[in-house]
């Protein structure tokens, strides 16, 4: 069985030898131009539309990442780069939910205790007590309820945030209020005091957090992105926050990576900008992951995370 290992600008030798680890019965090799040996199985981040056209044997693409927007943008501007034949399946978790909570936690804290704040004060040298918030008081929306964004409610819950959350299909999800269906977002994130965005980017949620959704949340509220970029009309949100309607924003994820020098978001200190790592690809969990998932596929199973190249996840 040949692997072939492809995520360009990334050191590729612990990777390969990760698989090679995982998979001994594997011949894995990392992707080079020219090279259209067949390969039964890749595993790709953000690859070219050569390391995979015309790949004979190819059983599986396994994507190094929970999103597969870049990919499927790549495939829908070359359609020949991946045949429709061939399943893309994307990371399940694989420990990116775990730093998700962290992030999105760390935001919750932050802002319900007003540490954003402070944090002004003390740069003006002011004294001043606030008024206490608890959790209680903090109603928190999140948009999508997938592997990531349940684990992100749901601890959010158990922390005491009265939280709901917003997906596609119907949801029971153990202290969250669910909304499922277009016409339940604006009840879903209606009053909230943060949203927290953790839907993938396909055609039907791409520049959906705007003037109306910023709009329908609490007067001083806060977005956490922490999804992508294409999700958030830029300009509503620099309005939202200029005129006060939004206390602030933490962004992890932008229209253009890197967040050009010149962006209007550098210059608005009530924004906080990390770049794109609240959840990271971890090594050892999504070889792992990928291995048992091959392993499954050649004993003629099915596995999970088979992306919907009609529905974009
Ligand atoms: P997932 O398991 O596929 O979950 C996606 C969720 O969004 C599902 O609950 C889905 O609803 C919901 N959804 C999709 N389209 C919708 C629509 N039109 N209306 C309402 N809900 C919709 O994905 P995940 O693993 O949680 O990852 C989510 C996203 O996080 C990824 O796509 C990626 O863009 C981003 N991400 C970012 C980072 C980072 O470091 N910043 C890291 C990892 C992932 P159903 O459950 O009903 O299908
Ligand atoms: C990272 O952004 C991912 O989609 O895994």
């Amino acid at each position: 069985m040949d692997l072939l290992f492809c995520m360009p600008g990334y050191e590729a030798r612990s990777w390969l030898e990760a698989f090679q680890r995982a998979l001994p019965e594997a011949q894995c090799r990392v992707w080079q131009p020219n090279d259209h040996a067949p390969a039964h199985y890749a595993a790709v981040w953000k690859p070219p539309a050569e390391a995979l056209r015309g790949r004979a044997g190819l059983k599986a693409v396994f994507n190094l990442g929970a999103g597969v927007d870049a990919i499927l943008d790549m495939v829908r501007r070359e359609p020949d780069a991946l045949a429709e034949s061939v399943p893309l399946i994307r990371l399940e978790d694989a420990g990116m939910a775990e730093q998700m909570v962290e992030y999105v936690m760390y935001a919750a804290l932050r802002y319900m205790r007003r540490f954003d704040e402070y944090e002004r004060q003390r740069a003006a040298g002011r004294w001043a007590p606030l008024k206490a918030r608890r959790p209680g008081d903090f109603p928190i929306a999140v948009l999508g309820l997938g592997q990531l964004g349940s684990a992100v409610a749901v601890a959010l819950a158990n922390a005491g945030f009265p939280v709901s959350g917003w997906s596609r299909t119907a949801k029971q999800l153990e202290g969250v209020r669910t909304f499922a269906g277009d016409d339940t977002i604006s009840a879903c994130i209606q009053g909230a005091k943060m949203l927290v965005n953790l839907l993938p980017s396909t055609p039907s949620t791409r520049g959906l957090i705007g003037k109306r959704i910023l709009g329908g949340l609490a007067d001083g509220a806060y977005l956490v992105n922490v999804a992508r970029g294409t999700h958030v009309v830029e300009s509503d949100l620099i309005d939202a926050i200029s005129r006060g309607k939004l206390a602030g924003a933490m962004l992890d994820v932008f229209g253009e990576e890197p967040l050009p020098a010149n962006h209007a978001f550098w210059r608005e200190p009530r924004i906080s900008i990390t770049p794109h790592v609240s959840a990271l690809t971890l090594l050892d969990e999504s070889v792992e992951q990928i291995a048992e998932k091959i392993r499954a596929m050649e004993r003629g199973e099915t596995v999970g995370g088979i992306v919907d190249r009609v529905r974009g996840y």
